[in-house]
């Protein structure tokens, strides 16, 4: 039988939501954003995020596919939505849930870069420190755990827990 441990309460994430867009809404003063959630897990603490940003800011989608329905990232990632607004020229800050091994958002950085955005930034909830593969420079960091499997408040496990409103560690 799985076991929930909880890790995050709603009260510890919506208070550090709040300071990581304090502190990207100082930073881009006087700027325009446009923010890229990496769907699905980033989805519900991007529209937290945004509603916090003081700055004029877009919004944007992109999904990706890595191969394989595990706990652990397979590696190979292709996009299966890609961006669908005009990024030349702009600031842009990739937003996602959770960085593990890191070679998602390496992957998608390299890509956006194509478009050739004025700057790319990152912004991810967790970083779990233990499996990383490939070092990505994350700019916002909500929590640093180092390993276990997350679930709640957008991060699944093979699609269920996402709607949970504080994060806990699956153990199966
Ligand atoms: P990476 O490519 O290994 O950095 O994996 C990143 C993606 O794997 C994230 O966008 C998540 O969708 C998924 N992932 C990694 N760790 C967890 C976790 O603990 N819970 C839920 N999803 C996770
Ligand atoms: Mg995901």
């Amino acid at each position: 039988m799985s076991e929930f441990v909880p890790v995050l309460s709603q009260t510890d994430i919506q208070e550090r939501v709040k300071s990581l867009a304090h502190k990207i809404s100082v930073d881009y003063s006087g700027k325009r954003l446009v923010t890229i959630g990496v769907l699905k897990g980033a989805f519900i603490f991007l529209a937290d995020l945004v509603r916090h940003i003081s700055v004029p800011t877009q919004i944007d989608f992109v999904r990706l596919a890595s191969y394989g329905a595990d706990t652990k990232s397979s590696g190979k990632v292709r996009i299966s939505k890609d961006i669908e607004l005009d990024i030349k020229g702009k600031d842009v800050l990739v937003v996602e849930d959770i960085i593990d091994s890191g070679l998602t958002l390496a992957f998608l950085v390299e890509h956006l870069k194509t478009f050739n955005p004025l700057s790319v930034k990152i912004c991810a909830l967790i970083d779990k420190t233990e499996r990383r593969e490939k070092e990505v420079p994350v700019d916002y960091t909500g929590f640093t755990v180092e390993s276990g499997f997350l679930v709640g408040y957008g991060l699944d496990f093979n699609e269920d827990y996402r709607g949970l409103p504080d994060i806990n560690d699956l153990k199966v």
